[in-house]
């Protein structure tokens, strides 16, 4: 592991990274929304590799990072216009597009489908990375298939260490949430999994509505196809959780009081309850003498979001029996929150009117 400045990278670290992607080696590196995992994507062999340090299914796909507009050409064909319009507008940043493939990307980048997954990082050190390797780079988020995924370089080891060659620790990401993907291929465009930029931005970009299927809000599984992540167990901790949804979140005083109740009930039969809960409801629940981990607070939900992963990761570290979580409004963000949230908890979900 490397440390390395995220806002003026060392060019001979950069240098050294690039070298080992070239050689088909594995680097763990920093984005602007969690660790990556990166291999060079026309090296097959490197893909591969990929796969197994993480335990992943073959048949999930990986996306291909870019680092200019020009190499989007490379890796996709017959880019729509919309391509181009969101890449004006939100590229480099935290927006995946699905796009149909190119034929020189090797068939173990896309899992055997004819669609690609294409993003355009923000982030100096993943930017330099890619620019230092010459090539696009391939990488899923740097986690053991199934965990939350890494919002720093010690995540990383927790779940790699002694799998890849090397970690570029640029300290904690940003947004801590997976990239928005939207798959441009159909009509009307589909969000595949919501991300730090809300659906309703990117709809005002196009100027039309993009359609938002049942398992982008973590309700259900999509088929193999059409979104082969959704199919996987994911960021669940050990530890069981539980998430308390409410249909709208205006009264906490009374969505709190439920929470509660829920959270006595396990513990008076003995469990060892911790609550995963907002800033505004958190000291209601300490008060009773019940564990908490706040998130951050529903004004503001790039807190929550960034917050997330980090406090799925330490629930089990924290050996308690149940873990219970509140839910937040599915709106913007809370979209992208409320669907890790719901594969986290392997939807045990309770809702509470
Ligand atoms: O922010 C991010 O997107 C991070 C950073 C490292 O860039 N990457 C990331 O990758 O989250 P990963 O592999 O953990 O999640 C990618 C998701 C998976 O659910 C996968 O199924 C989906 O994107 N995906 C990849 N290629 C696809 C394709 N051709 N069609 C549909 N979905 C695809
Ligand atoms: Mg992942």
């Amino acid at each position: 592991m490397i440390k390395i400045d995220p806002v003026y990278p060392d060019e001979t670290t950069l240098v050294e990274a690039a070298k080992i992607i070239r050689r088909g080696g594995l680097v763990a590196f920093p984005t602007e929304t969690v660790y990556g995992l990166g291999a060079d994507a026309y090296n097959r062999e490197a893909v591969k590799r990929i796969f197994k340090a993480k335990n992943r299914p073959m048949d999930n796909p990986l996306i291909v990072h870019i680092c200019r507009l020009e190499w989007l050409e490379m890796v996709a064909r017959k880019a729509p216009n919309e391509a181009y319009m969101v890449a004006e507008r939100l590229w480099p940043g935290p927006v995946t597009l699905v796009l149909w493939k190119s034929e020189t990307i090797p068939g173990e980048v896309t899992a055997g489908l004819p669609k690609i997954a294409v993003r355009f990082p923000s982030h100096p050190v993943a930017a330099g990375l890619i620019e230092r390797s010459v090539v696009p780079i391939a990488a899923p988020s740097a986690n053991l298939a199934g965990r939350p995924s890494p919002t720093t370089a010690q995540h990383v080891i927790q779940d790699l260490y002694g799998r890849i060659e090397l970690i570029l620790d640029g300290g904690e990401t940003l947004f801590g949430v997976e990239s928005t993907i939207i798959d441009l291929t159909t009509e009307p465009p589909k969000l595949l999994r919501p991300g730090p930029i809300p659906t309703e931005d990117i709809e005002r970009v196009l100027g039309i509505r993009i359609s938002i299927p049942d398992y982008a809000r973590g309700l259900s599984e999509a088929k193999i196809a059409e979104s082969p992540g959704t199919k996987y167990r994911h960021y669940a901790p050990e530890t069981p959780l539980k998430l308390v949804e409410a249909r709208d979140y205006h009264d906490l005083n009374y969505y709190s009081a439920k929470v509660l109740e829920i959270a006595e009930e396990h513990r008076s039969k003995g469990f060892r309850v911790i609550i995963l809960a907002s800033q505004e409801t958190g000291r209601r629940y300490a008060e009773k003498g019940l564990r908490v981990i706040e998130l951050g607070s529903r004004k503001n939900l790039y807190e929550v979001a960034k917050n997330l992963f980090n406090s799925l990761r330490i629930i089990d570290e924290l050996r308690t029996d149940l873990a219970i979580v509140e839910g937040f409004e599915e709106k913007g963000l809370g979209l992208t929150i409320m669907n890790r949230l719901r594969k986290a908890s392997r939807h045990d979900r309770v809702l509470v009117v």
